[in-house]
């Protein structure tokens, strides 16, 4: 089977500068979903039809192997597949896609691929309620599809009809040039239907046949910000539907998007109003509060994260107890039973067992022992603001508040800092060291006074 992704509408409606296929939705571009969908179809060859704003267009998929097919002015469905002809052989099928028809199913497409075979063109359709605007499926009497109309064309007693077309379709790769050759634009909107094919296909004796969705929503496009956000909320209470038979607990399924793939354990809970992104992995029993944002990130089990955490390209261990306003990014990596409280940043930093950072904290670019306490306001300088110096925090190490760490810099094994130090030299193991001015009381000071 071959692909062709029609994209070269404008979308005006979405009052953007950014073109209408790369609106993204969940994790990706409109089109992006298409091509993954397509992708996953094994295609021997996969063609883009593009126009406005072309070039950002292939530009956000350069990596990919398709084929590029320009359609300068966008006089129609069917003028857009002729550009792609040139890219396609006359061997396969053709399956006709919409690059802003994002929630399409591969099964779907496998089973239309399926009723049309290679020598029958299949329709896949639906039955709205409501089917204004769309393309209407015409049969006989003997329940044939004869013809399809579009809704400008269409007759009183045809505007009746609840069939609609998707646009999705396939095509015998043999057929296909012809019929688009043949196609005229003498319609109410002065465009070159690909729906007129159909009628083609009757008259050539082609079997024309069609297969329906599971779900409506899959076929449904996007013309503004407003579908857009209601495929966005189709899409997430698909995942929600999801997790929830998988058996995760999720306080309200219409509060949570998944952005990318989320695995959980057994008895999961996440709060409201949690955003999940890239690859996250939560163990049995992980709990989420509301309002987290988890990106690319393995939770292991039994940790408990408290509200407003914030955590990118970061690993924790088994029994953890994170936040509410933790911070963890790249390269945080944390083992079991670490705590690390509210407004504790940690970054390209390593902390083993049993350790706790509870409040006010900057842990960047440190290796920390186990069972070490790091005191409220403590920092890591680890930037001369040129380079940057690691601090090592060995076992047992209990940091006083208020303490900078000026890296390079070791605090040995078992080692005390007291409050407000300020640490430019390794601090030996196992005895309290300590860096600041010595109080004083100045008797007899008094506080100055207004001069009149
Ligand atoms: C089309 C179908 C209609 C169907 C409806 C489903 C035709 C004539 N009509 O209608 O039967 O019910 O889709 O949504 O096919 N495009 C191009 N170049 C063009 C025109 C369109 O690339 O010159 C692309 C658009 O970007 C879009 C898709 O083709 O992805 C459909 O275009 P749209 O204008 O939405 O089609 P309709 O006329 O609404
Ligand atoms: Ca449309």
């Amino acid at each position: 089977m071959q692909i062709v992704i029609l994209a070269a509408g404008q979308g005006k409606r979405m009052r953007s500068a950014l073109p209408k296929v790369l609106q993204p939705l969940s994790d990706r571009p409109l089109l992006g979903h298409v091509l993954r969908t397509a992708a996953s179809l094994n295609p021997s060859r996969t063609c883009v039809v593009y126009g406005h704003g072309g070039d950002a267009v292939r530009a956000a998929f350069s990596d990919l192997q398709v084929d590029w097919a320009l359609q300068a002015e966008q006089l129609g469905t069917g003028h857009a597949v002729m550009q792609a002809m040139p890219a396609l052989s006359r061997e396969e099928p053709v399956l006709i896609l919409y690059g802003d028809v994002p929630l399409l199913r591969a099964d779907t497409l496998v089973k239309l691929a399926e009723a049309a075979s290679d020598d029958k063109l299949g329709i896949l359709t639906v039955t709205l309620d409501d089917p204004t605007g769309y393309g209407r499926i015409v049969r006989d009497a003997a329940g044939r599809i004869v013809r399809i109309v579009e809704q400008k064309d269409a007759t009183e007693g045809e505007r009746k009809i609840h069939e609609v077309n998707t646009g999705i379709m396939v095509v015998p790769g043999a057929r296909l040039a012809g019929w688009l050759t043949h196609l005229s634009n003498d319609n109410a909107q002065r465009e070159y239907y690909l729906t007129d094919v159909v009628a083609a296909a009757v008259r050539d004796g082609v079997p024309v046949v069609s297969t329906q969705p599971a779900r409506v929503s899959e076929t449904l496009g996007v013309n503004d910000k407003a579908q857009l956000a209601d495929l966005e909320r189709t899409h997430q209470r698909e995942n929600a539907e999801r997790l929830l038979n998988e058996g995760v607990t999720l306080r309200d399924p219409a509060r949570i998007d998944v952005r990318g793939e989320l695995i959980c354990g057994r008895d999961v809970e996440i709060d409201i109003g949690c955003i999940f992104e890239g690859r996250v992995e939560l163990g049995d029993g992980v709990v989420v509060g509301a309002h987290s944002v988890l990106r690319n990130v393995t939770i292991a089990a039994g940790t408990r994260i408290a509200p407003f955490c914030h955590f990118d390209d970061a690993t924790v261990g088994a029994g953890c107890q994170l936040g509410p306003y933790a911070r963890l990014r790249p390269g945080a990596r944390l083992a079991e039973d670490v705590h690390i409280g509210n407004f504790v940043e940690v970054k390209n930093s390593d902390i083993a067992a049993h350790s706790k950072a509870n409040h006010l904290a900057y842990v960047g670019d440190a290796t920390v022992g186990s069972r070490v306490n790091i005191g409220a306001g403590t920092i890591c300088c680890n930037y001369d603001g040129a380079n940057k110096f690691r601090t090592v925090i060995e076992d047992d190490v209990f940091i006083g508040s208020d303490t900078q760490l000026v890296a390079p810099v070791t605090v040995g094994r078992g080692a005390t800092l007291g409050a407000g130090t300020t640490l430019t030299q390794d601090a030996p193991p196992g005895q309290l060291t300590i860096a600041r001015a010595r109080q004083i009381t100045i008797t007899g000071w008094t506080r100055p006074v207004k001069k009149k």
